[in-house]
């Protein structure tokens, strides 16, 4: 796909999958695809981690033919490295490069790396100019609103991102230094979309597909990216695709075809072992709000097979029907991540 053709497709599928270190992998982009996102991105994968070929990065990069369009994010403070970092993404055929801008992780920044970049408007520029001129693909940014709330410049960036010839610019509504704290400022990712040249993806705290459709068409953005929100409801990208398409009907919420489809996915590219770790993960997950969630969590501590763990997600996901769970989106939850 070229930079036009990656455009129109993300404006007719404008919900995005955030990338989640340690969730994202490739086992969940291919669920998530299935459960209706319309793009996927890797987590972040380092450029200097790749350029010393860390067989442990490579993998983080792989992706299924399940996936397209799929980017491979890339973070790193050294240009040689990301524009070898970006030939090995063009190599594997991804469709498109995300660089991070956002991770505001004290080890990353205090290289000058993630978030760290928009403290340097010329940095900003150097890295997008040094990513392109390593490749055809299309190249796109996640950032941050700014460093910190004196130094807010998503416009600044779009702007610069734009004259560099990148395809599109996601925001994740909150500066470096709230670090997971407060709420997404989405006023201020649409004053940042009202003005920006560039395509524009809204960011944070989306926990509903409703959420999802209105912040859509509140904030003006070409399309919204949710991370955590489809961690406790697997059917949020669905939902909100019915919702856009204006369909009135309700996505059939059935969990065990959930856990099925789940861990077809992850069972293809895991021992047993990280299945059974995985789909606990997931299953503590996805019981939040529901009677008895907290039960579940300490019964899931000492479930040791896969067997039995299925038994135990039959039993308290089976009978759950089509219950709305509570909601907990104002309970604190993943408070820290690299983006
Ligand atoms: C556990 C975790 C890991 C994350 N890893 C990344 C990452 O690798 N790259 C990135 O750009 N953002 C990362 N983020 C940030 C998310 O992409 C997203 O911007 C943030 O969670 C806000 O969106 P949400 O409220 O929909 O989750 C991570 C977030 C979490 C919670």
């Amino acid at each position: 796909m070229n930079q036009t053709e990656l455009i129109n497709y993300l404006r007719e599928h404008p919900l995005v999958l955030a990338p989640m270190a340690g969730i994202t992998d490739r086992a969940f982009r291919s669920f998530m695809r299935e459960m209706g996102c319309g793009i996927v991105v890797t987590e972040l994968v380092s450029a200097t981690g790749l350029k010393y070929s860390s067989e442990k990065t490579k993998k983080l990069m792989e992706f299924g033919a399940d996936q397209h369009p799929v980017g491979i994010q890339l973070f790193g403070e050294e240009l040689e490295h990301l524009k070898y970092a970006t030939q090995v993404v063009e190599d594997m055929g991804a469709d498109f490069v995300d660089l991070n801008f956002g991770c505001p992780v004290p080890k990353v920044v205090k290289k000058g790396a993630g978030s760290a970049i928009l403290r340097d408007l010329n940095q900003v520029a150097k890295v997008f100019q040094a990513v392109k001129s390593a490749t055809t693909l299309p190249v796109t940014v996640k950032v941050r609103t700014g460093w910190d709330e004196l130094s807010k410049n998503s416009s600044e960036v779009a702007h610069i991102a734009y004259e560099e010839g990148l395809t599109w610019m996601a925001i994740h509504g909150r500066t470096r230094a709230a670090g997971y704290s407060g709420r997404a400022d989405w006023d201020y990712i649409a004053q940042v979309k009202k003005h920006s040249p560039l395509p524009i993806i809204g960011n944070g705290d989306i926990a509903t597909a409703a959420q999802a459709v209105s912040r859509l068409e509140t904030s003006g953005c070409d399309a919204v990216m949710i991370g955590r929100g489809c961690l406790k409801n697997p059917w949020i990208f669905l939902q909100a695709k019915n919702l856009i398409r204006g369909q009135t009907s309700e996505i059939e919420r059935d969990f065990l075809d959930v856990f099925n489809r789940l861990e077809a996915h992850v069972s293809a590219h895991n021992p047993e072992r990280l299945v059974l770790l995985q789909l606990k993960k997931f299953a503590a997950w996805y019981s939040a709000g529901y009677p008895n969630a907290s039960h579940l969590r300490k019964t899931l501590f000492t479930t040791q097979t896969l067997p039995e763990l299925k038994q135990r997600i039959l039993d308290f996901f089976g009978p759950l029907g089509a219950l709305t769970p509570q909601d907990t989106s104002n309970e604190p939850f993943l408070m820290g991540g690299h983006g």
